[in-house]
């Protein structure tokens, strides 16, 4: 069997799946980590260059910072680019990053401040966060989405164009920090991107979004 074949098969059973279920999200289950000293709030970096993305404004200090935050809404912000960690801090903030723990060892006496949105959750500390790890369900599948987008200062860094003659070839090369694909038949153009959202530079370019279950 061709890989392209292989992957044109998997990619059908998650759109049967997602028939009906358009909302522009990843699957994912969460799993506690500790609480890391994050005396400056740059220990989880993964927003940069992103100015709002769900409704929701990127601070310069590269948090969504929101007064209903629980670990559910940092999930769903930081999924949209399938990051591997979110971070909860002070009450209110929510950050992403590809790595944590830079500036030592967690102590968790210092996560002491309950979440903003949901007072049963702990939303890190005045200088910690509460760090968790992101594991997708099915992350090698894709599945049809409804088209979102998102603020970026400099579009070219969320995605690039690639040629493929079919779909199956656009998915088949979204790989490494590629969550999605806007897949243009007629043009054979595919475009491989960074968030399950579009830039909204690509607000005229048609095509089929792809995202990762
Ligand atoms: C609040 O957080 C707790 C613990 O995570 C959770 O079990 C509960 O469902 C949450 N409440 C709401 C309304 O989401
Ligand atoms: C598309 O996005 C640009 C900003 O990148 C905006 O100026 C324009 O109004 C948008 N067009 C439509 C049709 O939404
Ligand atoms: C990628 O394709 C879009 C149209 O879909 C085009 O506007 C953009 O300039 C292309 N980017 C590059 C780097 O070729």
């Amino acid at each position: 069997m061709r890989p392209s074949q292989r992957i044109s098969g998997l990619a059908l059973i998650c759109l049967l799946l997602a028939k009906f279920h358009l909302a522009v999200a990843r699957d994912y289950t969460r799993t506690y980590l500790g609480c890391y000293p994050d005396p400056d709030n740059k220990d989880l970096t993964g927003l940069t260059g992103v100015s709002a993305l769900l409704g929701y404004t990127v601070k310069s200090w590269l948090a969504v910072q929101h007064s209903s935050m629980t670990f559910e809404l940092c999930g769903s912000i930081c999924s949209a680019g399938g990051f591997p960690y979110m971070g909860l801090q002070v009450r209110v903030e929510c950050f992403c990053g590809w790595s944590y723990g830079n500036h030592g060892a967690p102590v968790e006496a210092d996560c002491d401040m309950s979440c903003e949105g949901n007072s049963s959750q702990i939303c890190g500390g005045d200088t910690s966060s509460s760090v968790f790890g992101l594991q997708y369900t099915s992350p090698n599948l894709f599945k049809r989405s409804a088209r979102t987008y998102f603020s970026v200062t400099n579009p070219t860094s969320f995605y690039r164009n690639v040629t493929a003659v079919e779909k199956a070839q656009c998915l088949l090369q979204c790989i490494n920090d590629c969550q999605a694909v806007l897949y243009n038949q007629q043009l054979s153009l595919c475009h491989l991107l960074k968030f399950v959202l579009l830039p909204t530079e690509l607000n005229t370019t048609d095509g089929e979004f792809y995202i990762r279950c």
